[in-house]
């Protein structure tokens, strides 16, 4: 086994949302790789499940229950990486929702907005506070943020022709793009890349059947992301390993 691989094989990954769609598709491309990976579900049978599905497949993957609008079951995940693997090397924050698809930003209500900004954007916050310091240990950590496009503020000047609709879930994902620089200035110095990532439209629940990417292709650069060992990039927006516009 060369070094890189040696490496590659200690480190270990988290990715939020975990049990479906990109998340889980993210985290098996992860173990491919050979990284331990701990998968974050909401659900406990989801979670097994998805995990005995995975090894199922010869993957060797974990999970915890954890909702990222909860500080204390996020706490309580970092606690148990820290004395299961006593690291944590890469961090996908990948849970979201999106609750006000299609509706005017004239319209949406503000528990909308509050629940959605609570996902998409103070749960990537909490995670990443949480984990930054036990990644400092290793002077070494990859955190992908999985945003979207619809949050880029060309496409929220109507470059889509979508005028204001799904507020809530596309101004949640400029705050986690403003997120992703602003941590990125923090963690220059100790090791850790941060960057964003938006997946294209995926064939998942969110995405729905009839989306244009499929899952393996919207895990993609985010697995890049993730595993990029050496020049990897801090604090940009990606789309098909290609920088994109804010
Ligand atoms: N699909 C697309 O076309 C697309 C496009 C651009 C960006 N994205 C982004 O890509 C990411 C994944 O999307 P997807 O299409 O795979 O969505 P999905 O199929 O709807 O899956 C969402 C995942 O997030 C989890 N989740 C939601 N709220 C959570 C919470 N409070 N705590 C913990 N986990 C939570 C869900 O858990 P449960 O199973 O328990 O609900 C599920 O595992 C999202 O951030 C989304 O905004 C998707």
């Amino acid at each position: 086994m060369n070094k890189q691989m040696d490496q590659a094989n200690q480190r270990l990954a988290v990715v939020t949302g975990g049990n479906r769609g990109i998340g889980r598709e993210i985290a098996r491309q992860l173990s491919v790789k050979g990284l331990q990976v701990l998968i974050t579900t909401r659900d406990e049978e989801k979670g097994r499940q998805t995990v005995e599905e995975m090894r199922k497949e010869g993957l060797s993957v974990v999970y915890q229950v954890v909702d990222v609008t909860d500080a204390e079951s996020v706490r309580q995940m970092v606690e148990r990486v820290k004395s299961d693997f006593g690291r944590l090397d890469v961090l996908v924050n990948n849970a979201g929702i999106i609750l006000d698809r299609g509706v005017s930003v004239l319209d949406v209500g503000e528990s909308v907005m509050r629940e959605t900004f609570e996902t998409n954007y103070f749960g990537a916050l909490r995670i990443i506070q949480a984990s930054v310091p036990l990644m400092k240990e290793h002077r070494y950590g990859r955190i992908v943020n999985i945003s979207s496009g619809l949050g880029a503020f060309d496409i929220l000047q109507g470059l889509l022709g979508l005028k204001g609709s799904s507020s809530a879930y596309r101004i949640s994902k400029t705050m986690l793009n403003a997120l992703t620089c602003l941590v990125a200035q923090d963690v220059a110095d100790i090791g850790i890349k941060v960057n964003a990532v938006c997946p294209g439209r995926v064939q998942t629940d969110m995405g729905g059947e009839d989306a244009p990417i499929t899952v393996e292709q919207g895990a993609d650069t985010a697995v890049w992301l993730a595993t990029m060992e050496k020049d990897c990039p801090n604090g940009g927006f990606f789309r098909e390993r290609m920088p994109i516009a804010w």
